[in-house]
């Protein structure tokens, strides 16, 4: 397919076709050119192929195929090779069923754990984020398959989501919500970028210059096809101008029409155009001159692919002493989830799952098996008949597990939740268990962090999330010790919705959401404020324990442009195999500007057999100690110390070792008659221009105050603290004409052209 010769070929209609789908789920053909067309499903974790009756909402059936583990499960896997492996499976399946790109990865950043799509997303951390991203990508694309990484950019909730403008600053959009779309397309390019919904600071996401072609293209080398979210385009001549290519799904060619008039206006230039064609049909000369023929996925295969990732994902959050279970005890399987578990989200990444293996049919061989029901998920009514029978059950086990969470009802993409809690029926249903069973474990099923009541009463807590189809013989394996615990929180679990920082300005009012909380999202905040909170960001424990020594860095100091590797032995100080999540955490020790407490930018999953070490390396670069400075719109670190902390936890940290880094860009600073003496005694070299001024000045003022009282009160630490804060220009009043205004500009034009 020569794509430049097909483009010149194409008549004005033709091309303006091509930047719209022909029906819901495939771009259009183009006979007279043998242009075939190539077609698009969800994503991300599944194929949901539909053939018949089709929707963006999840609500027809599709093709059954395999569910994996949602974001937010994988997410806490912390696993690189976990997710590119099930990316590599995706794409095997779409290979088998001719899709060309799978919908997703959704890289956006949990702002708060209300929006209802949380599941679909990885983390409120954009380094973990992107890390998840870019190897789902890998996984997925290795197979000739594209990606279409969504939702570009910050659609963090779901209210009036087509309409609404998240209205934030620039440093905050570089340093969270923009990172992960960053670092997934620099690290591996995706076939595609979906454009969300939502405005950003009052333009559309789809119509957007700025975001579309000036940071994702210029910026980030992005060469691939943006492709709007369905039904995102308001208008699509400004749309195509900013660098949308192609619409989804079919506007019924409305919109082409108005393409093929702009032109003939000349309101849009037909070179604009000829590139968005040219990328679409880059990518279906992409996927169809490397179609692999004959590709057959296993189901089966792959189910059991989606046990062994579910028990990776699986979060360990309480334990004492009550897990693993022991096979001999009678247990009691609790609560409905054990027979239908919640696995997946709603809408339009609902997969039609070609079998589903509760918890209680993957424990049926295991003999001391009791169950009840407990409550149920269509209505949230609390049954006392089934809280009794429960308790029956409970009261006559060893051990209580109840299988609780989210019911559909309760998140989904589409709307967000109102509230943090679990059913009433089912946080009742726990505290009647626990009154009558003090060996009591909660398995949770949910997409996003809940409020939890009860926590003092369980002895174990398991968090499988929304697990995927295998998710029962996942949470069976982890209960009984067939597979040890190794996943850590991606997200903070607030004790109460009141605690998220985004609480105060969540939604936001009509169409405007201001991101009040800055760049204090999640941990960042939390750590800022020494808040105490539920569970920690990378918070998980296992049946073994990990030690940590020998942290070294290769340097003690170096300047921005050099890299840092970090090394640390982890050693396994248990009596079985297991995986710990190693993370690497940098803060800064002082610093002039707003900053979270610590950041992570660096992990590793390391299996350890029982008293096995290993070492671990991080290899840090400029990025890992720089904020977005807005005064030259770029990455600056601040010369300075930096901690290089090593934890289990953002609430853990183990060890830690200091590290000297030097800017090698200096920030332009502006002197004025209004610098204080503060800001030019912090820059060295400006100190050495302005020290005859100061020393005049210094002399002057203690002539004046020599054997009068004017000090007062007045201690040397205040006098040093007024002096600096003092500007330029108020040096003349107080020097009564012995010091003139000519001398002040003097300095100025010198210290404005300092080298
Ligand atoms: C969702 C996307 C999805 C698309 C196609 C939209 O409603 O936001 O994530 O890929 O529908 O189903």
């Amino acid at each position: 397919m020569d794509v430049s010769s097909l483009v010149a070929q194409m008549t004005l209609e033709e091309k303006a076709s091509l930047c719209s789908g022909l029906d819901f789920w495939h771009t259009k053909p183009v006979e007279r050119l043998n242009i075939p067309n190539v077609m698009v499903s969800d994503g991300p974790h599944g194929l949901r192929k539909q053939e018949m009756v089709v929707d963006h909402l999840g609500i027809s059936e599709s093709i059954k195929a395999v569910c994996f583990p949602a974001g937010c499960a994988m997410a806490a896997s912390f696993d690189r090779d976990l997710i590119r492996t099930v990316g590599e499976a995706l794409g095997d399946e779409c290979q088998a069923e001719n899709i060309s790109v799978i919908l997703g990865p959704a890289a956006n950043i949990k702002r708060s754990p209300l929006c209802g799509r949380n599941f679909e997303y990885f983390s409120e951390d954009p380094y973990l984020a992107t890390e998840m991203a870019t190897n789902h990508i890998k996984g997925v694309q290795s197979k000739n398959v594209g990606t279409s990484l969504k939702h570009y950019l910050a659609n963090n909730q779901e209210h009036r989501r087509m309409t609404s403008s998240s209205e934030i600053d620039e440093r905050t959009l570089r340093e969270i919500y923009l990172a992960a779309f960053e670092g997934a397309v620099m690290n591996v390019k995706p076939w595609t970028v979906m454009c969300s919904y939502n405005r950003i600071n009052g333009v559309f996401a789809s119509e957007n210059h700025r975001f579309l072609t000036e940071v994702l293209r210029d910026e980030w080398g992005f060469d691939g096809v943006v492709v709007s979210d369905w039904g995102a385009v308001n208008d699509r001549v400004l749309g195509l101008a900013a660098g949308l290519d192609l619409e989804m799904p079919s506007s019924g060619g409305m919109n082409d029409a108005k393409i093929v008039q702009a032109v003939k206006d000349g309101r849009l230039a037909e070179a604009v155009l000829d590139k968005a064609v040219t990328r679409v049909l880059n990518l279906v000369k992409r996927y169809l001159e490397n179609k692999k023929e004959g590709v057959i996925f296993e189901k089966d295969k792959h189910h059991e692919l989606a046990r062994m990732v579910s028990e990776e994902c699986a979060v360990l959050l309480k334990n004492d002493n009550i897990l693993p279970l022991n096979r001999e005890d009678k247990i009691a399987f609790i609560g409905k989830f054990a027979e239908t578990p919640r696995y997946q989200g709603g809408g339009s990444s609902h997969i039609n799952s070609y079998k589903v293996v509760g918890a209680l049919e993957a424990a049926k061989n295991l003999t001391n098996i009791t169950y009840a029901k407990g409550y149920d998920t269509e209505t949230d009514v609390i049954d006392e008949a089934l809280i009794a029978e429960a308790c029956k059950v409970a009261r006559e086990a060893s051990v209580a597990v109840i299988f609780a969470g989210l019911p559909d009802s309760f998140e989904s993409e589409g709307f967000d939740r109102s509230h943090m809690g679990m059913p009433d029926c089912q946080n009742r249903l726990i505290e009647e268990v626990c009154a009558v069973q003090p060996n009591t474990v909660v398995v949770l099923h949910n997409g996003s962090p809940v409020e939890m009541p009860w926590i003092n009463k369980v002895k174990g807590l398991l968090e499988v999330y929304l697990g995927g189809q295998a998710v029962g013989e996942a949470s069976v394996n982890l209960l009984f010790g067939n597979a040890n615990p190794s996943g850590k929180l991606a997200e903070t679990f607030p004790i109460k919705l009141e605690d998220n920082p985004s609480y105060l300005y969540y939604l936001g009012e009509k169409d405007t959401v201001e991101y009040r909380e800055g760049v204090f999202v999640g941990y960042r905040y939390y750590d800022k404020k020494k808040a105490e909170v539920l569970f920690p960001f990378g918070y998980g424990l296992s049946y073994t324990t990990f030690a940590y020594s020998d942290l070294k860095l290769d340097k003690d100091s170096m300047p921005d442009t050099d890299t840092l590797t970090v090394t640390v032995n982890v050693k396994n100080t248990g009596a079985i195999a297991g995986k710990d999540i190693v993370q690497l955490y940098v803060a800064p020790e002082t610093s002039g500007v707003i900053r979270p407490v610590k950041e992570l930018k660096g992990f590793t999953k390391v299996h350890l057999e029982p008293g096995e070490t290993k070492t671990v390396t991080f290899t840090l670069s400029k990025r890992a100690f720089a904020y977005y400075n807005t005064e030259i719109n770029d990455w600056y670190v601040q010369t300075g110390a930096y901690d290089i902390m090593i934890g289990k936890s953002s609430r853990d940290i183990v060890c830690s070792a200091s590290l000297q880094v030097q800017s090698s860009i200096a920030t332009p600073m502006k002197y004025t008659l209004n610098t204080t003496f503060g800001d030019i005694l912090a820059d060295p070299k400006a100190k050495a221009a302005a020290e005859p001024l100061i020393a005049a000045y210094t002399q002057l003022n203690s002539s004046l105050q020599e054997g009068s009282d004017a000090l007062g009160d007045a201690t040397p630490d205040m006098m040093e603290a007024m002096f600096s804060g003092m500007p330029l220009r108020a040096i003349l009043l107080f020097a009564h004409d012995r010091i003139k205004e000519e001398d002040i500009t003097q300095l100025l034009n010198h210290l404005n052209n300092l080298e």
